[in-house]
């Protein structure tokens, strides 16, 4: 989604600012800008918007202006949600009398109200964004404020919806003031140049220390240091936190794409995943918690809220839990959660699947769950989330940082992780004894061996891909644990090749969706020897009456069940409640193959954006 990054101090050139934002251009976007000010003050604005390279030729510009020795700059990566992707709702934006500047990432819910109230006092608006009227709030609260950090303070109260955003003042030279609330925002150091910026990635290559900002905290920084401040003007602590992912783990490694150096990681991410998080006694080493020890003893039903490719993540665990604890699991996407009635209370463990730990409707789910008080657990790949922060108990997927937009070894380590919780749950439970918890907990270790071996199929699953690159129509099938598997393969093929795909469970077919089998049709059946397996087969003797194509993922041995014509891929065989985790890396794989074969940008596909912090 949208991007801020902002400097100060002796650092501070229009270069740090072009980079940060090509730092963050994996988010998506639409447009671009940045504000620079001198030591007079004087700001200095560019901006570009639509079009490929908008960011290039934002550098460039920058280059051509000569802007010369700047004190301080804000810049912007937006990808559109109040008016469209054009040249003047591109940020940053500025006040009436172009003093103020404000780049913004989230929504101001109550801007329509806001704005109409600023335009009957005489405000001139030049953009549709909600964003503007931050400018002009602070215009009409520095009159009577003494400070930026003042004026800020006064009016994130009056602003409704999860945001982060960073002011400049020209009567200020030299003063970042950001404010934080539901929305990612991190302040970094390098001696005397201060940062400010909506993802790590930004300034992961310039800032040498990192702080924390927390919801509804405001941070003023100048190249001489940094406050943070409550907002009851309470100065509060900086609380400094380790970033351990180096630049070049965020960058492609000589790949083509992201994507496919991100498929191909998946052995190391899960092992990083499963790494040392058994205790010598049994118990599951949880990253950070503020729940006391029995407290998951005490638990009666586990309801799971997530979005995407997570919730298909989630949706391995239930059968897991259920299976191994007997304790019953509810799943729920999670902006369909925040608006029902979910029955939850204190003896409820509400689990939060996020690879970014920041998505607007999982936070808000939390924080649902939270208020409900039910006991909240994320399971997120990004450290220090906002996630992260509001959860009693959080588990680190630790795969590394992801940058394609379409999730897969962060999705792999999410299963790991629901798959060592439901180990924990059935422990605490005593469904299961300690000898059983080790005996899978090692089987599990074996798994990602079984990955590469299908990750060594890379070349085999594109021949596969090349035979149906001329095919316009996908049903992905399977059945039990192999129904999420199916609903992700669907979700992978459509995100990047923009190809109709569907993904059902199998049994289902003939309540509907075979109306759509023909000759036409290319049918994805999750085969593998997990608990329905004949039923499965049956399901496809179904699909080839019809004379549709059909592509079966099986395991060794079972090569025969594909009849002549048709493609047979296969993976290892494993624990079945493990098979997930091995069947749907080739469906990754293909829906890879098949998008490069039509030419599409795996990392970046149309209308979507890594990590969607609106609603
Ligand atoms: C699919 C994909 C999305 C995300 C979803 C949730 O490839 O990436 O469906 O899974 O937007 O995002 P997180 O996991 O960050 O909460």
């Amino acid at each position: 989604m949208c991007g801020i990054i902002a400097v100060t101090g002796q650092g501070a050139t229009v270069e740090v600012l072009t980079s940060g934002l090509k730092r963050l251009e994996y988010r998506g976007y639409d447009s671009a800008g940045i504000v620079v000010c001198d030591e007079n003050g004087l700001f200095s604005r560019l901006r570009v918007a639509q079009g490929k390279n908008s960011l290039d030729r934002l550098d460039s510009d920058a280059k051509e202006s000569e802007f010369g020795s700047i004190i301080s700059g804000i810049g912007h990566t937006r990808w559109a949600t109040h008016g469209g992707p054009t040249l003047f709702n591109a940020h940053p934006h500025i006040d009436c009398n172009g003093t103020i500047s404000v780049v913004h990432n989230g929504i101001v819910e109550n801007f329509r109200e806001l704005k109409d109230d600023l335009i009957s006092r005489g405000h001139i608006f030049s953009s549709e964004t909600d964003t503007e009227v931050i400018a002009h709030l602070l215009e009409e609260s520095l009159i009577s404020k003494g400070s930026l950090v003042e004026a800020v303070s006064s009016i994130a109260p009056i602003m409704r919806g999860a945001m982060s955003f960073v002011a400049i003042s020209s009567t200020e030279p030299g003063v970042l003031v950001g404010f934080k609330r539901m929305a990612p925002m991190v302040i970094g150091r390098a001696s005397n140049t201060w940062f400010i910026a909506s993802d790590i990635p930004a300034i992961l290559d310039r800032a040498e220390v990192f702080y924390h900002l927390e919801d509804d905290h405001l941070v003023c920084v100048t190249g001489g240091g940094a406050e943070i401040f409550n907002l009851e003007g309470d100065s509060v602590d900086l609380v400094e936190f380790p970033v351990t992912w180096s630049l070049e783990s965020a960058e492609k490694s000589g790949f083509d794409d992201f994507m496919s150096k991100e498929i191909l990681e998946q052995p190391g991410a899960l092992r990083d995943t499963l790494a040392g998080r058994l205790a010598s006694s049994g118990e599951l080493i949880l990253d950070e918690t503020t729940s006391d020890p029995d407290s998951l003893a005490r638990i009666n039903k586990v309801f799971i809220v997530a979005c995407g490719t997570s919730y298909h993540a989630g949706m391995v665990a239930k059968y897991a839990i259920e299976h191994w604890t007997k304790v019953p699991v509810e799943l729920d996407i999670s902006s369909e959660f925040r608006y029902r009635d979910p029955v939850v209370d204190e003896r409820t463990l509400v689990v939060a699947v996020s690879q970014s730990g920041e998505t607007l409707d999982t936070l808000a789910a939390l924080h649902e769950a939270k208020n409900l008080g039910a006991q909240t657990l994320a399971v997120c790949n990004v450290v220090g989330s906002s996630m992260a922060r509001l959860a009693d108990t959080v588990m680190y997927t630790r795969a590394g940082p992801e940058v394609g937009v379409a999730a897969t070894k962060t999705h792999t380590a999410q299963i790991g992780a629901l798959l060592l919780l439901a180990l924990n749950l059935a422990r605490t439970k005593g469904q299961l004894y300690p000898s059983e918890i080790d005996a899978l907990y090692e089987e599990l270790t074996l798994v990602p061996a079984k990955i590469q071996e299908v990750l060594n199929s890379w070349d085999a699953i594109g021949e596969v891909a090349k035979r149906f690159s001329g095919s316009s129509r996908f049903y992905f099938i399977g059945r039990h644990v192999g129904y999420p598997v199916a609903l992700e393969g669907a979700l992978k093929l459509k995100e990047i090749s923009y190809l109709p795909a569907e993904g059902y469970p199998a049994g289902e077919l003939k309540h509907g969706p075979i109306a759509m089998l023909d000759e036409m049709a290319v049918v994805v059946a999750i085969a593998t020897r997990t608990r329905l397996y004949e039923k499965i087969v049956s399901n496809i003797e179904e699909v080839r009456a019809r004379d549709s194509s059909v592509i079966i993922i099986g395991n060794p041995g079972d090569e025969g069940q594909a009849n002549l014509g048709e493609s047979f891929i296969s993976v290892p065989r494993v624990h079945p409640l493990f098979a997930p985790l091995v069947d749907v890396v080739p469906l990754q794989i293909f829906a890879y193959h098949m998008a490069r074969n039509l030419g599409m940008d795996v990392d970046r596909p149309r209308n979507l954006a890594k990590t969607v912090t609106v609603e």
